[in-house]
């Protein structure tokens, strides 16, 4: 049996062959190209933006690309190699080491059935901008939040716009497209870049928006507190698709001429890069319209309230807005995609489902949990949780939830697995086994891995918590 197998470096040929659904990447570029397909989607143009507003603007970027390139580059490498190692998906992955680490597999697959359903209400809320840019009626939206908060405090539009955008996920995977639907990234994400440079390009141009930049990539080191390093860690998490099977998933159809460090630094410079570039898109157009104080105050309606009124200013904000969230859309489709990839692979890897089976239970659960962060705006708004400082909606909640504890606890998981109970060498072999690949980060690899990665979950986890429990304000 493969789960005891513990020293064949081997072992995932054999895995491969037995999953029926696997097809390779056939090269790095493929690769690459699909998991930036998966990083890059709202974490980049929602989340991070928003984030970076509240938690300081400087401050959360220098906090944020320190985790990315330390963390981040950690985690990504452990990921992908255990994933190639192994052949598996994340449940059959760490199983495959020994039934007593399944409990980190299942974890993983806990987060993705977590966050699709939220990631598709806001997919929904894209859907809808679209749909009405795309009818003319565009400049409704710039009205300065009116039109957002207006929109979703309704129960039924929202429901339905969300409902379309699971379907249409579903039927991507469940047909078992979604190559396809990458291969257009190759158009589209460029195509996403253009517009995000040139619309913030534009933006700074507002007056007032030069504040808003010193605000942005200035950073004040007394704005770093817990809250911030929380923040920007979750979102790390979330951008980079880690934490929760994904480049597992990914790792596990990738073959051994894939470089894995050199393909790592790739994903994280054009996720890390596209993240930035909307936040010059989005935060000093804040700052012109709402001040320092309305960038702090900004929720997750950022991406609704303040471009349509950038685009308004332009004098063809319909078109601009229409192709705008055309390619918006299009990023929040593919990543949506490779969540509920990884949730449909876990269901037809654990209960033996053919791919269409498994995208329709998939496609259930996925809709009913999408209800309650739907609601949580409308009929059941009144349904907050106080988490420390913070009055949170459902969806919020539930982001919480994923980003800011089951992921910390899942990566801290990884790292004691790989450099404590099986040894770093489980992934260093791995990055290794290609045979151009040199692995020049091995040091900072080893010594991230057991210590200062470990030791700062911990400490993120333990005041993640104490402050959801209301204990501790962070
Ligand atoms: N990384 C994606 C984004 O930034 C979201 C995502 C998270 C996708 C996890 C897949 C897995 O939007």
């Amino acid at each position: 049996m493969s789960n005891t197998n513990h020293d064949s470096t081997g072992v995932e040929q054999h895995h491969k062959s037995q999953r029926k659904h696997v097809t390779l990447f056939s090269n790095r570029f493929t690769f690459i190209l699909a998991a930036a397909a998966s990083a890059i989607g709202l974490g980049n143009l929602w989340r991070f933006p928003s984030l970076a507003a509240k938690y300081g603007g400087g401050a959360f970027l220098l906090v944020y690309l320190l985790l990315v390139v330390t963390f981040g580059f950690t985690l990504m490498v452990a990921e992908i190699a255990i994933g190639r190692r192994t052949g598996k998906s994340a449940i059959d992955a760490f199983r495959s080491f020994g039934q007593r680490y399944a409990a980190i597999g299942v974890l993983t697959a806990l987060v993705p059935v977590i966050i699709t359903p939220y990631y598709c209400v806001i997919g929904g809320w894209i859907s809808k901008y679209l749909f009405t840019y795309l009818s003319g009626g565009g400049a409704a939206t710039a009205d300065g939040g009116g039109f957002f908060s207006g929109f979703i405090a309704t129960s039924g539009e929202p429901l339905g716009w969300t409902a379309l955008f699971v379907v249409l996920v579903m039927l991507v995977v469940g047909l078992g497209v979604e190559k396809g639907i990458e291969k257009l990234n190759g158009v589209v994400m460029p195509m996403l870049l253009l517009f995000t440079i040139g619309i913030s390009i534009y933006a700074l141009t507002i007056p007032g928006a030069l504040d808003g930049l010193a605000y942005y990539i200035i950073p004040h080191l007394s704005d770093i507190s817990i809250a911030t390093v929380v923040a920007a860690m979750g979102q790390m998490f979330f951008s980079l698709s880690l934490a929760m099977g994904i480049m597992i998933t990914y790792g596990s159809y990738t073959s051994r001429d894939t470089d894995i460090e050199k393909s790592v630094r790739q994903i994280e410079i054009a996720d890390t890069a596209l993240a930035f570039i909307c936040g010059l898109m989005i935060i000093p157009a804040v700052f012109a319209f709402s001040g320092v104080e309305g960038a702090r105050q900004a929720g997750p309606g950022l991406l609704f309230i303040t471009l349509p009124q950038v685009f308004a200013q332009t004098g063809f904000a319909t078109v601009l807005g229409a192709v705008f969230f055309f390619a918006v859309f299009f990023a929040a489709l593919t990543s949506a995609i490779s969540l509920a990839e990884t949730v449909v692979s876990f269901a037809m890897d654990r209960f033996g489902l053919s791919r269409r089976k498994a995208a329709l239970a998939v496609f259930v659960v996925i809709l009913l949990l999408a209800i309650p962060p739907t609601l949580g705006f409308s009929d059941w708004g009144a349904a907050t949780l106080t988490i420390g400082a913070a009055q949170m909606s459902i969806l919020d909640v539930m982001d919480f939830i994923s980003n800011s504890v089951l992921m910390p606890l899942v990566a801290l998981l990884v790292c004691l697995f790989v450099g404590w109970w099986r040894g770093p060498d489980v992934v260093i072999d791995e990055v290794k086994a290609t045979k151009s690949a040199r692995f020049a980060s091995e040091g900072l690899f080893k010594v991230m891995i057991r210590w200062v990665a470990p030791l700062f979950l911990l400490i993120i986890l333990i005041s993640s918590i104490l402050n959801g429990l209301g204990v501790v304000s962070i």
